[in-house]
């Protein structure tokens, strides 16, 4: 059972001046384990992602005890797919099973959905990643197909599960 934190998560647009909370998230054992990210990344590389996004990519930030503690990438679609948008997330290792993952999601289905006319939004996971499974689960994403050996996690391959969510199914 997730334990909810005394205070709100606050939900906001990332800001350049974010980069060296969201630093420590991608320095986290199991937001790299979880995600597609490399041990030692460069503080400089990660600052500059922050401070310069891509322009099809917004991202949002989970605030709580005054510091960011999560972030939620939605990369659009574009063409015949710019109905569509992936998500990629993090939450800083010591924040885990919070509600802080929940928040994000929650915030990023309304914006996707109801600001942007996503209709399908789409992720990839680790078939072993049980909490973001039941994270995705819960908000409606459904896996679509298994992705054998998608990944090179800690010495093997990893199966992952493509999962969506379509807005005219929920
Ligand atoms: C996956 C992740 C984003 C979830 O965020 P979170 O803040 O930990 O999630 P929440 O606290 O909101 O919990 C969401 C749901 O996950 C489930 N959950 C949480 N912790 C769990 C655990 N240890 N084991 C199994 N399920 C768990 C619960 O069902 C919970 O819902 P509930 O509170 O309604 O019961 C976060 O754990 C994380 O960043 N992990 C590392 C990186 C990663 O895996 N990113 C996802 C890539 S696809």
């Amino acid at each position: 059972m997730t334990r909810r934190p005394h205070h709100p998560v606050l939900i906001r647009g990332q800001e350049a001046e974010d980069w060296e909370d969201v630093a420590a998230i991608f320095e986290g054992e199991r937001a790299i384990a979880g995600t597609l990210q490399l041990p030692y990344q460069s503080r400089d590389a990660i600052r500059d992602r922050v401070e310069n996004p891509r322009p099809d990519l917004r991202v949002l930030v989970a605030v709580l005890d005054g510091r960011v503690v999560g972030t939620l990438g939605l990369h659009f679609g574009r063409g015949r797919q710019a109905h569509t948008a992936h998500i990629g997330m993090m939450v800083h290792d010591s924040y885990q099973g919070q509600g802080v993952g929940t928040a994000l999601v929650e915030a990023a289905i309304a914006l996707a959905e109801r600001w942007l006319a996503i209709t399908r939004l789409e992720l990839t996971v680790y078939a072993d990643n049980e909490p973001a499974l039941a994270l995705y689960r819960k908000f409606g994403f459904e896996i679509e197909g298994t992705l054998r050996d998608y990944a090179f996690r800690d010495g093997r391959y990893v199966d992952a599960y493509l999962m969506a969510r379509l807005r005219d199914e929920t």
